[in-house]
C-alpha cells in the first residue's frame, strides 16, 4: 500500500484580482505528486476589440443595391474595401484626398445629419467629381456611426479620378 500523505496550501489573492487562487490540495505518494489541483478564476479589463457594425447600402445609378456591413469608426471608403463592393475605380488614392473617386450621394434627410460638414480640400476634391450633387460627399471623408444603421448612399453614374489629365 502506498503511503498518501496531503498537503494544504493558502495562496494569497493578489491585490490587482489578476488572478485569484483559492486553496490547493497537494497530494503525494512516496515520490511523485498524484494530484494536484488549482481554482484559478481570472478577471479581464482589457478593451472590447470588436467594432460595433451597421448595415449601409450602396446603389448604383441602375438601382442595383449592395448591401455592407459597416465598423463603426471606419470610413466609407473602409466599408467598400472590406466588403468588396463593386464600384468601379472607387477610392483610386486611398483616402488622401487627391482622386474625386470615392464620390457618393446622400438622401438630402441623410445627409443633413452627417456629424463632420466637408472641410475645404473635400468640396475642391468635390468640384473635380462626376456627377456632383447638392448632397455628394466624398466617402474617404465620411466616418460610420451609430446612427447611420440602414443607411443608402448613391453611387454615381460615373468616376473622374482628378490625378488624372481631362
Ligand atoms: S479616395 Fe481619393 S478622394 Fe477619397
Amino acid at each position: 500500500m502506498s503511503r498518501v500523505s496531503t498537503l494544504r496550501v493558502l495562496i494569497p489573492k493578489f491585490a490587482l484580482n489578476f488572478a485569484r487562487y483559492e486553496s490547493t490540495t497537494v497530494q503525494f505518494t512516496s515520490k511523485k505528486v498524484v494530484t494536484c489541483c488549482v481554482n484559478r478564476k481570472f478577471s479581464s479589463t482589457s478593451p472590447k476589440l470588436k467594432k460595433e457594425t451597421v448595415t449601409v447600402y450602396f446603389v448604383d445609378f441602375q438601382g442595383n443595391k449592395q448591401t455592407a456591413k459597416a465598423k463603426v469608426g471606419d470610413s466609407l471608403l473602409d466599408v467598400v474595401v472590406e466588403n468588396e463592393i463593386d464600384i468601379d475605380g472607387f477610392g483610386a488614392c486611398e483616402g488622401t484626398l487627391a482622386c474625386s473617386t470615392c464620390h457618393l450621394i446622400f438622401k438630402k434627410k441623410d445627409f443633413d445629419k452627417l456629424p463632420e460638414k466637408p472641410t475645404d480640400e473635400e468640396l475642391d476634391m468635390l468640384d473635380l467629381a462626376y456627377g456632383l450633387k447638392e448632397t455628394s460627399r466624398l466617402g474617404c471623408q465620411i466616418i460610420v456611426t451609430k446612427d447611420m444603421d440602414g443607411l443608402e448612399v448613391e453611387i454615381p453614374g460615373g468616376v473622374a479620378d482628378a490625378r488624372e489629365p481631362s
